[in-house]
């Protein structure tokens, strides 16, 4: 048994410092990335491949954006790569006939199979979605994935926790790692399992890699200012599930309640609800599934993001992302600091 030294902290624990700026509008900020020669992204915004995030619809909706929707991978072979048609279906009739369909698979079963349809069907990001991506099975899927499609495809695998991890999936043909376990807002995997790292400390410790694999932080990021912390830490590109849930493009039913609020499901895939849905049949549920505030076009909700972050990197006097993360300067806060960077004024008793 070992304890490893140092404290592992969370994006509550940090702030960054603000440093001189000459930015004097927003719009100077580049937020631009590149997924390998894939693609450029405009906006370092991913969706979560989640049941209850992206369906054809939210991978529209990001790519409008200049992010990356990620279509998840519940259902079967046909439906999903129907899915990936209609989307691109879409994007063409309104115009943006550019899209790269990005898509979830496993690493079991028929993964393969899964892959070289939707290969056929345009693909050309896969992520190898898998709950422990430091595994076996992730090495096995990614070697194989490689000996298939070659340099034609970005590969995105994880999730993992740890440097190790990040270098072994990045050694095992991973162009991006998504980083973060058991930070989900529907996550239960640290309290079920005992086992995690805050998601800010894995990105801090893959951030050190000698790798040329792309970080996706994932798991946690809660508002815009998490995500400039992220990438300020790292990060590429950052996940997003809690967010874009509860949005119109997001998969599944607007419900009223008793009081007239309108609230939608979002829900983690290792849940038992989800994995009654799509399995028949659960393990250990290390997810919840909840209903959260219906929140209108996630338009509205990617603009705020976007808006966050490009005042985020203004703050640290970067022009991108690489300025930011050589600007940066993490300072700790105490408790009371956090209810400080809060507002607050309606805690007050007198
Ligand atoms: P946020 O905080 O953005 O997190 O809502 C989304 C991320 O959570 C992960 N995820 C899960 N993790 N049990 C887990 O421990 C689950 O059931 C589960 N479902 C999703 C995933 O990495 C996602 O992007």
């Amino acid at each position: 048994m070992k304890i490893k030294k140092g404290t592992s902290l969370c994006f509550d624990d940090v702030l960054l410092s603000p440093k001189y700026s000459d930015i004097r509008s927003r719009n100077e900020v580049d937020l631009s990335t590149n997924l390998t020669n894939i693609q450029k992204l405009q906006l370092p915004i991913v969706s979560s491949p989640m049941d209850t995030v992206t369906g054809a619809e939210m991978m529209l909706a990001l790519h409008v954006q200049g992010g990356l929707g990620i279509l998840h991978r519940y259902n079967s072979i046909d439906q999903q790569t129907q899915e990936v048609k209609t989307a691109q279906d879409m994007a063409r009739n309104r115009g943006y006939d550019n899209m790269i369909p990005a898509v979830a698979i496993g690493v079991s079963g028929d993964y393969h199979d899964r892959a070289v349809s939707l290969y056929e069907a345009g693909t050309r990001v896969f992520c190898v979605d898998v709950a422990h991506g430091h595994h076996v099975l992730t090495k096995l899927a990614l070697g194989k994935l490689r000996s298939t499609f070659g340099s034609d495809v970005h590969i995105i695998a994880g999730n993992v926790a740890t440097l190790e991890a990040f270098n072994d999936l990045s050694d095992w043909g991973a162009d991006s790692v998504r980083v973060g376990v058991g930070g989900g807002s529907i996550c239960s995997t640290r309290i079920q399992t005992g086992h995690g790292i805050p998601t800010l400390q894995s990105v801090l410790d893959c951030a050190q890699s000698d790798r040329d694999a792309q970080i996706i932080a994932d798991g946690g990021i809660k508002n815009s200012g998490d995500a400039v912390k992220a990438l300020a830490a790292g990060a590429d590109l950052v996940m997003f599930g809690s967010m874009l849930a509860g949005t119109d493009e997001s998969p599944g039913e607007i419900m009223t309640t008793n009081n007239m609020t309108k609230i939608k499901t979002y829900r983690g895939m290792a849940s038992r609800a989800a994995q009654l849905d799509w399995r028949g049949k659960y393990s250990s549920d290390e997810g919840i599934s909840t209903t959260i505030p219906y929140k209108g076009p996630v338009s509205v909700v990617l603009n705020s993001l976007e808006k966050g972050i490009r005042s985020g990197l203004s703050y640290s006097g970067a022009r991108s992302i690489n300025e930011l993360q050589a600007n940066a300067i993490f300072v700790r806060q105490t408790t009371n600091g956090l209810a400080e960077s809060k507002t607050h004024i309606l805690d007050r008793k007198v």
